[in-house]
């Protein structure tokens, strides 16, 4: 790979995110030699801290990786500090000459990527201030880089969308949705399309259904506070889980490249099948955690109201009304508080009627991404029995992953080096976004109308008995049995 050159401002770079995720995948860049000296990244929050204290959290950030003892210290040292209050001119003032402080000693020639990960309703001020401040260059790119939630809802969507746009062209506005970043997700459109057998029968002919599972151990834990004003329909499937969605039902784009692979993903979204109220009660699941396995309740958790209703589970049955899919069931779930954390799709294909083996149940064929925690691809199959007769035994097929002493790198550093290197591709696109939330809306609506009832799963289960049913009304059941 080759070295690029970019200051990175952090904005919110006490947070969170920054420790857990975008402190230690620049780390990796830096290993690998993507950033090496031509590179400085500022960090700001409303805390008063100083560089040295910047640079001792990212060495604590980085302190698992063998090489963070060789490297931690000279790659720390690339870390600055301001104290900042986003509505404050003055302060965008100074950070304006901090920035060509750092562009000038690291001879970064202008690059700038700007990454949000704070709360969404200061972005509008501070894209508005990067512009009038003219911490925007005239000389590299400029991009931004935009952290979730993106609205909770499609009019503040496009509000914040809106007050971004304004001055970040769409090219250089990068929605992050760090699914996308995972090796497995990227590995569906590896496996659809160049692989002549999927390629065959990834259509209604053959496909019975999809279901797709991401279901967590963890509770709310610290984000009680905006999870109350998300929940899990809002939080993981306006997102992960449509974008999956469309990455398995979008048709073949014509090129490997980011403006057809997502004008393909655009028209998936646009495709999903909309629900009536009824319909909505009929096709979604929603639901809450009680105590169990040794845990306390939704209710009773910190900062929790005790009447909320949010919903910490949510199953349901999709539809994209596309030429390829229309008519298969994609059955969805996703949870806090389930049995495991686990991430993986299973493609169901349908059974065939044949009189060559009677009486015999064939078993399913099954294809199982599997994106966590194996990342691994299976398929099931049906073999002979070894021995006398003719008797059938199901069997997994393993599709081993090229070169298995390759690290897979984390989501979020390849997403890091993708902005780096412009490429959107795995970034949402706007019109996803908004077609993703006009989708969940149409859910809110109804339950928020009274279609629905909020059901109760006890911590460590898989959901409510209704997400078993929503299966079974159709003749199914979930592939994944926790
Ligand atoms: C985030 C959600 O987008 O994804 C969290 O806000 C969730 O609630 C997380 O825990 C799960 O991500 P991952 O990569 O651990 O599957």
């Amino acid at each position: 790979e080759i070295e690029q050159k970019a200051l990175f401002i952090i904005f919110g770079g006490t947070g969170d995110l920054a420790k857990r995720k975008l402190y230690p995948s620049l780390f990796q860049l830096y290993k690998k030699g993507i950033l090496k000296d031509n590179f400085a990244i500022i960090g700001t929050a409303r805390r008063p801290w100083s560089d040295e204290h910047l640079q001792e959290v990212v060495k604590e950030a980085i302190e698992g990786d063998e090489a963070a003892v060789s490297l931690g210290a000279e790659f720390a040292s690339h870390f600055y500090y301001q104290s900042h209050n986003v509505n404050d001119t003055e302060h965008y003032v100074t950070l304006r000459k901090l920035a060509e402080k750092l562009d000038e000693k690291y001879q970064i020639e202008g690059n700038r990527l700007f990454y949000l990960a704070m709360s969404p309703r200061f972005f509008g001020t501070i894209a508005q201030h990067l512009k009038s401040q003219k911490i925007v260059t005239t000389k590299g790119y400029n991009r931004v880089i935009v952290e979730k939630p993106f609205g909770r809802d499609f009019e503040s969507a496009k509000d914040l969308n809106d007050s971004i746009s304004k001055y970040f062209p769409e090219e250089d506005f990068f929605r992050i949705d760090h699914y996308l970043g995972k090796e497995m997700i990227q590995n569906i459109m590896a496996l659809r399309f160049s692989n002549n057998l999927f390629r065959a029968v990834w259509n209604n002919r053959y496909i019975d259904n999809i279901q797709i599972t991401l279901s967590e151990a963890l509770g709310v834990e610290e984000r009680a506070g905006y999870y109350e004003t998300a929940g899990a329909l809002r939080d993981m499937v306006q997102n992960h889980i449509l974008q999956i969605i469309s990455l398995l039902t979008m048709n073949m784009p014509a090129s490997y490249s980011e403006s057809d692979i997502r004008r393909e993903k655009i028209y998936a979204l646009k495709s999903l099948k909309k629900y009536s109220a009824v319909k909505v009660a009929e096709n979604f699941v929603r639901a809450q955690y009680s105590a169990g396995d040794g845990q306390i309740g939704y209710l009773q958790e910190n900062e929790i109201a005790n009447d909320s209703t949010t919903e910490t589970f949510v199953a349901g049955k999709l539809f994209v009304n596309n030429e390829n899919f229309s008519g298969v069931p994609i059955y969805i779930r996703t949870g806090k508080r389930l049995t495991k954390k686990t991430t993986r799709i299973d493609i169901s294909f349908k059974e065939m009627e044949t009189s060559f083996f009677d009486s015999k149940k064939l078993g399913r064929n099954i294809l199982t991404i599997n994106v966590e925690p194996e990342g691994k691809v299976f398929l099931q199959t049906n073999i002979k029995k070894i021995g006398q007769g003719f008797d059938l035994v199901p069997s997994l097929m393993e599709l081993q992953l090229n070169n298995e002493n390759v690290v897979v790198p984390e989501a979020y550093e390849k997403l890091l080096l993708d902005a780096l290197l412009g490429d959107a591709t795995n970034f949402a696109h706007w019109e996803e976004v908004a077609y993703a939330w006009k989708f969940v809306d149409s859910i809110r609506k109804a339950w928020d109308d009274g279609n629905g009832n909020l059901a109760e799963y006890p911590c460590g289960s898989m959901g409510p008995r209704e997400s078993e049913e929503l299966l079974e009304r159709d003749g199914h059941q979930w592939v994944f049995d926790g």
